[in-house]
């Protein structure tokens, strides 16, 4: 059960103490920073990960982090910062449940003098008000997914989509990135888009809506956002006698252990991974921050990589097979 925030601002409050007074007795110094970290929620695998690992490193570092939960709701994470500029933390860290709707509360921080880091989803905002944003290039995650899916489909597929949440950084960048590389086959389109919020219930309603309608006869692939929505999907699909991972083929985004025990069953092809143990890397820019540091990009990139399984038979959509259109050989992710 998610503490309400006032009692745990108190908690914080209790622990900022406690460190203080380490310090007045001579444990070592410049510990007593704490922390306010906005989190999107806990609607996913890779989300809950995220989470802990900034817990670990916190304690870690002899930080006190204050970690709440906006369960995917913008607002509440709106007035979950404001609580955190009003008890004067040292510092605060932001996932944005959505890139819009940021400019007003990032400059109360600014005013207020309490520096932001936006991590992992991004804001679309003035980059004045905030001193970095530490994450990955979910568009290049986008196009990795792409361009497996047009390598083992020969650059001829159907696909389904299953989308993140509305408006979410992670969502627009990495259809944008998948649409880019799709773009360069003729063969190659999306039938039918929808949301699943990057839920695994939200992948499995959405697919099952999907098959009702009738879209996944003769499907090349579906592609989802994350691998919670492809889990739950792959349910759907083979409670109905499919066989995700031969046909339709199937690739998303994160590499969660779910991901992986999925592969290992051949009903999952490939997954684009999103790092969830950023951990450390948000802590350095922090603290290096706090501790003076003022050289940091605006955009500190975290790697991306894919992994895949064993190399599946392609299986083209039929209904996108285009005999006019030259097929490329080769492809440039752009
Ligand atoms: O912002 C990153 C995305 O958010 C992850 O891919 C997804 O699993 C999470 O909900």
């Amino acid at each position: 059960m998610p503490v309400p925030h006032r009692r745990r601002l108190r908690r914080a409050a209790v622990a900022a103490a406690a460190l203080a007074a380490a310090v007045l007795t001579g444990a070592p110094a410049a510990t007593a920073q704490t922390i306010g970290f906005a989190q999107v929620g806990s609607e996913s695998e890779w989300r809950t990960t995220f989470s802990k690992d900034m817990v670990r490193e916190a304690e870690k570092r002899r930080v006190t982090l204050i970690l709440a939960d906006a369960r995917q709701s913008a607002e509440r994470q709106v007035a979950t910062v404001r609580e955190f500029i009003a008890a004067r933390v040292d510092a605060i860290v932001i996932a944005p449940v959505v890139v819009t709707g940021w400019d007003a509360v990032l400059a109360e921080a600014k005013a207020a003098g309490i520096p932001v880091f936006i991590a992992d989803r991004a804001v679309e905002s003035d980059p004045s008000l905030f001193v970095a944003r530490i994450a990955a290039n979910f568009n290049l995650e986008g196009k990795l997914a792409g361009a497996w899916l047009a390598q083992a489909s020969r650059g001829r597929c159907t696909v389904l989509e299953l989308q993140g949440t509305p408006g979410s950084a992670p969502a627009l960048e990495r259809k944008r990135g998948f649409e880019s590389v799709l773009a360069q086959f003729p063969g190659m389109k999306i039938v039918a888009s929808q949301t699943g919020n990057f839920t695994r219930e939200g992948g499995k309603a959405v697919m099952e809506k999907m098959i009702a309608a009738g879209l996944t006869r003769n499907l090349c692939a579906v592609f989802a956002h994350n691998d919670d929505m492809m889990i739950g999907a792959i349910e759907a699909m083979r409670a109905q006698g499919l066989e995700p991972g031969r046909a339709p083929l199937t690739v998303s985004v994160d590499a969660v252990t779910e991901a992986f025990r999925a592969m290992a069953l051949g009903h999952l092809n490939a997954t684009v991974e999103l790092k969830a143990e950023i951990g450390a890397y948000i802590f350095d820019v922090v603290l290096g921050y706090l501790a003076g540091r003022r050289d940091y990009p605006k955009w500190v990139l975290i790697p991306s990589d894919i992994h895949a399984g064993p190399n599946p038979s392609p299986r083209a959509g039929p209904d996108t097979a285009d005999p006019a259109s030259p097929k490329k050989a080769s492809l440039t992710v752009p």
